[in-house]
């Protein structure tokens, strides 16, 4: 169904929304505005730095063909981010990354605190990446972060601090605690004055993209979850400036409750959600787009979507049986195009079709196997191995 006087937006029967970006720039170069922000070069040294690291390997491609077919697609890649390091998530890319870049800017790890809000994943990746090079970090956690999550963070040395509201309070905690204590934030978020690190945070996601094409994921479309918009920004700047205008068509996704980006587009310009953003997707609960990441998404990505939290359950389901173990944030991408795929308005919108190569990031493993059983029934432990 289109919306009256909207023929950008379309509602699926599946309740998944569909906003073709009003504010789309196809033709637009990637320039020095763009190229300040992120870049190949800025991607490359990140990769450099990464696929250095002890226990490095480039995360798996996994190919969905029953899922391509019963959805009317050429294929469905699918990158498999649990298998990230440890951490189970692309995040290790970003938060560990950012502090790596500190610590060689300062020419040491002396004296350096760090710190962040975290719904989980970027507050486990700072505080990695500050236990492998000897630095103090302090996380912020909101209240409905769940228990094993912020165990898992606390795992790797850090304090975690648990404070009232959402992540959006918590980014606010954990800037008053910095100022306060003379400590560096390593947030993923940027907001006016702050952008440096965000960047560095960024730019780390990139390698994700840069590792598929080495990979030879050549796709049509990039379907990829948005919290803050770093990770989709991150994405979409690597095919961008590599392909310009013949890049695939990137869209972003996030739970219905949570859609500071599909808002924004919508609205044409920033624009923050508030309440409680409960979602069972808990990376993506995140009522403020990230300043630097939407300057790029805003003429950059080719559309928004908005799904129900039922959609994401499904499709946790629906790779369990196929033996990937993903959590809630890590399948939104996915569930995203499932929602939309089965109707004609959505794919005409977005010129999906048989000959359609899509890839999907799977941005995380089940990073709380107690929720992971919750919704599937099964251990991520026994799902895995059916697939060793
Ligand atoms: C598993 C997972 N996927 C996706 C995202 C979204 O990343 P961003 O906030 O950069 O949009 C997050 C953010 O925490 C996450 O944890």
């Amino acid at each position: 169904m289109l919306f009256d006087g909207m023929p950008n937006l379309v509602v699926a029967a599946t309740g998944a929304r569909l906003l073709v970006n009003p504010g789309l720039d196809r033709n637009r170069p990637y320039g020095e505005a763009e190229r300040a922000i992120l870049s190949l070069e800025g991607a490359r040294l990140a990769h450099s730095t990464i696929s250095a690291w002890p226990g490095y390997a480039a995360t798996p491609v996994l190919s969905l063909d029953a899922l391509a077919a019963a959805s009317g697609l050429a294929a469905i890649a699918y990158k498999h981010e649990g298998r990230r390091f440890a951490l189970k998530s692309f995040k290790a890319l970003g938060g560990a990354y950012a502090v790596e870049r500190l610590v060689v800017q300062r020419g040491s790890a002396e004296g350096l605190t760090v710190t962040c809000a975290t719904d989980g994943n970027h507050g486990r990746a700072v505080a990695w990446g500050a236990s492998r090079l000897g630095v103090k970090a302090v996380i912020y956690v909101h209240e409905t972060v769940s228990e094993g999550r912020a165990t898992a963070i606390a795992a790797f040395g850090a304090e975690v601090r648990r404070v009232p509201g959402n992540y959006d309070d918590a980014v606010r905690a954990s800037a008053e605690a910095a100022a306060a204590n003379d400590w560096t934030i390593v947030s993923d978020t940027s907001w006016p004055g702050y952008d440096l690190i965000p960047r560095d945070v960024m730019q780390g996601y990139a390698v994700l993209a840069m590792e598929a094409e080495e990979q030879g994921a050549a796709p049509t479309h990039v379907f990829v979850q948005g919290g803050v918009g770093g990770l989709a920004a991150g994405v979409l700047s690597w095919y961008w400036e590599l392909q310009g205008a013949g890049r695939p068509r990137v869209i972003v996704v996030e739970p219905e409750t949570a859609d500071c980006l599909y808002r924004s587009a919508l609205a044409g310009r920033w624009t923050a959600v508030g309440g409680d953003l409960d979602t069972i997707m808990a990376g993506l609960a995140c009522g403020e787009p990230s300043q630097l990441a939407w300057a790029l998404l805003a003429p950059g990505a080719d559309a928004f979507v908005t799904i129900p939290d039922a959609r994401a359950a499904d499709a946790m389901r629906d790779l369990a049986d196929l033996g990937i173990a993903a959590g809630e944030s890590g399948v939104a991408g996915l569930a995203g195009l499932r929602a939309i795929a089965g109707d004609a308005a959505c794919r005409a919108a977005l010129g999906l079709d048989g000959a359609s190569r899509v890839f999907c990031i799977g941005t995380e493993g089940a990073t709380d196997p107690v929720i992971y059983r919750e919704i599937v029934g099964r251990d991520p432990e026994d799902v895995e191995r059916m697939s060793a």
